[in-house]
């Protein structure tokens, strides 16, 4: 026992029995002065936090960002410049299972991914998807709705899916990427990560350009089918997990080229396309990927709560040299995730070790629960500011160029003067007969159960894309459900003109 440390209460004590509650003679009861026993009750039953709202399942690890390529005429972000090397945390995720989820879903999954810069932590917090299911922000708690449970069965309903889609019809791109082989990839390093939204660079002359952030796996897109993955949730839940973490034990690190796509404000104002629309890509061929570096994990956490549970990414950290967009969306999320850490986490998420920026902090928050860094202003007579005693000061060079915005204030249809197809049809176009054929089953399988009415409506968006988009689903949906079209009007569909 010599080499084993001293078990001790939180408070240090040395613990002399940890096997046998104090009771009042051999057969109890127990008394209750006995504080330990009391004390790993009331532990245990605070040792669960809420789970993520969304994202709730995830896997993560640490690496490095090197960057390989020159962007320093677009940026001044210091992880950005050439030859720097920048530890990081990224964490994967499927957005609607709860945490015990089975990991081969088919699901979007997310890639978020926190920089520990010298300039403080940058997160971008992407998905596996360059695009997203809604454009306005006011719909996201309405789209996350049908992704979670139905109030009176308690289980997740097919119908509020397709009814919801199918009259969102922005929702179209991500749909048929979900649904397509890259919706159901095998574990995380055989997927892309796409920081999704328009974000900004900026330089030291304070001229700003647009950019879009791309990982590409290198260890090439694996997929598996909706029967591969039914077959393997019978026999493990974790596969994610086991790829993800057993991979990195072995010394299999997995690597992302990391691309920037950059377009001048005077090209955003000439694109056929809103370029803040989060439903949509910017072509390969107007705006070319430009490499600038790789990505690497290398290095489990040695405690999956403190590390990854209590990982906390928002898109509002960003650092000098990078920004956000007009994007609706990402304004919301700026202030969503920072609101939903101090909920699931507390006060001081940021404080915690795996938070925590790799530079030195000051700020003027004080006090409030589990503060347990003191002040953190630089002088103690430096509690608010301004003040004359050396108290941390702001940084001018810190400042982010102008942004002109133009217009009045209004609430703006957002459906209106946006196509919601040519993006998907060039999508399509890409796919062969067998990506063709799965992406067909793959949708019927998802509308099981769903009225007649309903899958009509997303036909006709399907039909827009494509007709043997339209053709490939009915079929499939005939196949698999015994499916026939349901006699009904263009109104009773209920879709806008297109
Ligand atoms: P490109 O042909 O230049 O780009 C195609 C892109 O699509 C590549 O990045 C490729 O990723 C990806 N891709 C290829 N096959 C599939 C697939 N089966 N499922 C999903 N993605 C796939 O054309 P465009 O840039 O004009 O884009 C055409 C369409 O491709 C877009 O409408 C969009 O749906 C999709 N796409 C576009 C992206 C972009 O940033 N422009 C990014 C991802 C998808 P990879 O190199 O990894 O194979
Ligand atoms: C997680 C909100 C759109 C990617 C979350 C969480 C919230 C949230 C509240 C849980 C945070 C936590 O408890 O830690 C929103 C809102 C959105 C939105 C309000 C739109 C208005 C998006 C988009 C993407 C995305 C467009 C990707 C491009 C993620 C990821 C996570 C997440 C990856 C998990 C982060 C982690 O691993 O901890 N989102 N989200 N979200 N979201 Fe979003």
């Amino acid at each position: 026992m010599a080499d084993r440390p001293t078990l001790t209460t939180t408070a240090g004590a040395p613990v002399s029995d940890n096997q046998n509650s104090r009771t009042a003679g051999e057969r109890g009861p127990v008394l209750m002065d006995d504080y330990q026993l009391l004390e790993k009750l009331a532990h245990q039953n605070r040792e669960r936090i809420p789970e993520r709202v969304v994202h709730a399942k995830g896997w993560g690890a640490f690496g490095i960002l090197k960057i390989t390529g020159d962007i320093s005429r677009y940026t001044k972000a210091k992880a950005l410049q050439p030859g720097t090397e920048t530890p990081l945390l990224l964490r994967f995720s499927t957005v609607a299972g709860e945490l015990g989820a089975a990991d081969a879903e088919r699901d979007v999954r997310g890639f978020a991914l926190k920089f520990y810069t010298s300039e403080g932590n940058w997160d971008l917090v992407g998905n596996n998807t360059p695009v997203f299911f809604v454009r306005d922000p006011l719909k996201f708690p309405d789209f996350i709705h049908t992704q979670k449970r139905h109030p009176r069965t308690n289980m997740r309903s097919t119908t509020a899916m397709w009814d919801f889609w199918s009259l969102s019809p922005e929702s179209l791109h991500q749909v048929t990427i979900l649904m397509s082989d890259r919706g159901l990839p095998v574990a995380p390093m055989y997927m892309n990560g796409y920081g999704s939204h328009t974000y900004s660079f900026w330089n030291d002359a304070s001229e700003r350009f647009w950019v879009k952030f791309h990982f590409k796996t290198q260890q090439g897109h694996k997929f598996y089918t909706n029967a591969e993955a039914e077959a393997l949730i019978g026999k493990s839940r974790e596969t994610y997990q086991e790829e993800l973490f057993g991979g990195i034990e072995r010394g299999e690190f997995p690597k992302w080229t990391v691309q920037v796509q950059i377009m001048t404000e005077a090209q955003a104002d000439q694109t056929s396309y809103n370029p803040f629309d989060l439903t949509k890509v910017w072509p390969h061929g107007e705006f070319p990927p430009l490499e600038i570096g790789v990505m690497e994990l290398n290095r489990n956490a040695d405690n999956y709560f403190a590390e990854i549970e209590q990982a906390a990414f928002s898109p509002s950290n960003v650092v000098p040299g990078i920004g956000h967009s007009p994007d609706k969306m990402l304004q919301a999320r700026v202030f969503s995730y920072a609101d939903a850490h101090r909920y699931r986490l507390g006060t001081h998420y940021e404080a915690l070790p795996v938070n925590q920026p790799k530079c030195p902090v000051h700020h003027y928050h004080k006090d409030g629960q589990m503060n347990f860094f003191g002040q953190k202003t630089g002088n103690v007579d430096a509690y608010y500011e301004p003040n004359s005693f050396s108290g941390a000061a702001e940084q001018p060079s810190a400042k982010e160029p102008p942004l002109k915005l133009l217009g009045d204030a209004d609430r703006y249809n957002h459906r209106l003067g946006n196509d919601d197809y040519g993006q998907v049809t060039a999508l399509f176009n890409l796919f062969d007969a067998g990506q063709r054929s799965r992406l067909f089953s793959n949708i019927a399988a998802a509308m099981d159960g769903v009225p007649g009415e309903i899958i009509e409506r997303q036909l006709v968006h399907f039909q827009r894309v494509h007709p043997a988009y339209e053709a490939g689903v009915r079929a499939a949906l005939k196949e698999a459900h015994g499916y026939e079209a349901s006699a009904i009007s263009q109104e009773e569909k209920g879709v806008a003109a297109e």
